[in-house]
């Protein structure tokens, strides 16, 4: 198994692995350490099944819950469907990282390409280690004590869809006690590295503890734009097949929406409960 870095701050790609074939102790631990030294890594046409994709992700941890807004693989509650065209257009081209609204928020995801656009509907990862990194000294200073309230943020849209009809109004009453809240240290502390990142997504993390909406609203613009920065991100562009797997604590992603009216289909589990963490 090789490991190859793809930018010198964020993802590489393994090479030399049959990730369809058995997983031994030693592979896992080596795919382990790429995720944690590379954030976010690649496995080009993987061609994994739908069964050794849930086994994959259940060497590493828990599966997480089935999602509360989108589909799943017919068969499998714990895979998610994200598939778009035109008629469905995707809403996951925002800066987010995955699911830090909830509780239990997933420590990694494993994202799986089924059906892609011949050009366009990229992914791009960005590294939270290197946006704490590259704050000023005040700055991180100021922000060592604050929390952000975290929600279901982007979703609403989903459901403010038919905000004219009373269903529509219903599931958005009903979904914003399902979906919850959470709360958490802006500075966040990787559980494995010990290091620092800004714990922080535009999509999800909704407001600033002890600041009032325009104060909340004026450093979020600030972090959203500081954390929107090239040299923290890598691209990845998707052939059928492809897996990809990221640590979900320390980087944000973005689907770009530029393949409409194309179709692309993707298969996404999120874990929760990492096995390393709780060894340790
Ligand atoms: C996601 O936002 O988790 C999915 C990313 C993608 O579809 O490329």
């Amino acid at each position: 198994m090789k490991i190859d870095k793809i930018t010198p701050n964020i993802g590489a790609e393994i090479k030399g692995i049959d990730i369809n074939k058995k997983i031994t102790k030693e592979m896992y631990e080596k795919i382990y350490k790429a995720l944690i030294d590379n954030l976010v890594i690649f496995i080009k046409k993987s061609n994994i099944s739908i069964e050794k994709h849930l086994q994959l992700a259940k060497l590493f941890g828990e599966l997480d819950e089935p999602h509360k807004l989108y589909p799943n693989v017919e068969g499998f509650k714990n895979i998610v469907l994200l598939e778009n065209n035109k008629k469905n257009p995707p809403d996951t081209n925002s800066w987010h990282t995955d699911l830090t609204f909830k509780m239990n928020r997933p420590f990694a995801s494993i994202l799986v390409a089924r059906k892609v656009p011949n050009i366009g509907g990229d992914t791009l990862w960005s590294n939270c280690y290197s946006a704490y990194d590259r704050l000023p000294k005040g700055m991180k200073y100021y922000l060592k004590d604050i929390n952000v309230i975290h929600d279901f943020g982007d979703f609403r849209n989903s459901f403010a869809k038919n905000f004219n009809n009373k269903s529509g109004i219903q599931r958005l009453n009903e979904n914003i006690s399902k979906f919850g809240h959470n709360i958490m240290p802006l500075i966040g502390k990787h559980p494995i590295t010990g290091k620092k990142f800004l714990n922080f997504n535009e999509a999800f993390s909704n407001h600033i503890v002890g600041l009032t909406s325009n104060n909340s609203n004026s450093l979020k613009t600030f972090l959203s734009n500081h954390m929107n920065k090239p040299e923290d991100q890598v691209r990845w562009k998707w052939s059928e097949g492809d897996l990809a797997m990221w640590d979900n604590r320390v980087t944000m992603h973005y689907a770009v929406s530029d393949y409409l009216p194309n179709y692309r289909c993707m298969h996404r589990i999120t874990i929760i409960k990492d096995k390393k963490e709780l060894q340790s």
